[in-house]
């Protein structure tokens, strides 16, 4: 079967890192590189937390691209509590053997593209959207040679998680999801209606962790700290593993259900900062977005189960 080619532009985060985790075991997935962004924590530590995921996988074969620090215009701002100082909720750092490489993560993605037929290398945004902004402002025809763009971002029907109306990745930069839904570039975001459909409940903790591999543990782990987390601050029982979504689509497209719509973004007020207009009223072969609605959860985690296996 051929496998699907794939960046992962991520900033590690907890749920970035079961999606890393499935994205490294996955035999759908040929993940070409990793590149990072500040968001859930400063970019020096969502870079080393990816480098250290790899490496728990055993992926080191996986290059680790640093990309923005800081959004387009906005300040940074992290997600603090729901990842942890660290950014990996209970894990203690340790310095990866492997280095990060050189390139800015804005060239990776424009390389890895350019270098494939048009068409081929998939992309998968799982913090703020600042990198594939800055890629399609350095060459607007990655519109036209990105593969398939998953992107996890937005709040609709599920209202927000960073404000009432706006979710976090789209909220820190949503200058960047500006740019990037006004390219044309076609692109899917897995916004909160769709990954509160995917929740990581006791027993699907408890699956994982009995794999007994290492990206298992390291997986559970993340999965465990984010159930403390909403036992704490949202008064919930199952953290939804938002990050997991784009990922698993694209190695298995039949696991959600997507609409065709047109997306835009609220960038002037600061109410509503980041909020995503989702307008359904469009031809079906025209529109440019399509929004996730729907999600086969016990899929997702046996997708998971599978290549962390
Ligand atoms: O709102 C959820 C998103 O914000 C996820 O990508 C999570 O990692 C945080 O970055
Ligand atoms: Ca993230």
């Amino acid at each position: 079967m051929n496998k699907q080619a794939l960046i992962i532009d991520c900033d590690p985060g907890v749920d970035d890192a079961v999606a890393l985790m499935l994205a490294f075991g996955s035999s759908e997935l040929d993940l070409l590189a990793v590149t990072t962004v500040g968001g859930n924590a400063p970019l020096a530590k969502t870079t080393r937390n990816a480098r250290m995921l790899r490496q728990i996988a055993g992926r080191e074969d996986v290059p680790v691209h640093a990309g923005a620090e800081r959004p387009l215009r906005r300040k940074p701002a992290g997600a603090g509590a729901f990842h942890g100082d660290e950014g990996l909720g209970s894990l203690t750092p340790f310095e990866p053997a492997k280095t990060v490489a050189d390139g800015h993560g804005v060239d990776a993605i424009l390389n890895a593209v350019n270098a494939r037929e048009p068409g081929t290398v998939a992309l998968a945004v799982l913090g703020p959207m600042t990198n594939l902004a800055l890629a399609l402002r350095r060459e607007p025809m990655l519109a036209r040679r990105l593969g398939p763009v998953a992107i996890m971002g937005g709040a609709r029907g599920e209202g927000g998680n960073i404000t009432p109306s706006a979710e976090f990745n789209v909220w820190a930069d949503p200058e960047a999801a500006d740019e990037v839904l006004r390219s044309g570039l076609p692109v899917t975001l897995f916004g909160l209606d769709a990954t509160h459909q995917v929740r990581a409940t006791e027993d699907r903790i408890a699956t994982i962790a009995a794999l007994g591999t290492a990206s298992a543990e390291t997986a559970a782990a993340m999965m465990r700290f984010s159930q403390t987390v909403e036992r704490e601050i949202v008064g919930g029982d199952a953290p939804p593993v938002h990050d997991v979504c784009p990922v698993a689509w694209l190695a298995r497209p039949d696991l959600f259900g997507l609409r065709p719509c047109r997306i835009a973004v609220e960038t002037q007020s600061e109410l509503t900062r980041g909020h995503t207009a989702v307008e359904f009223r469009v031809d079906p072969d025209t529109a440019p977005h399509r929004w996730a609605v729907s999600a086969d959860a016990d899929g997702v985690f046996a997708l998971v189960a599978e290549a962390l296996r």
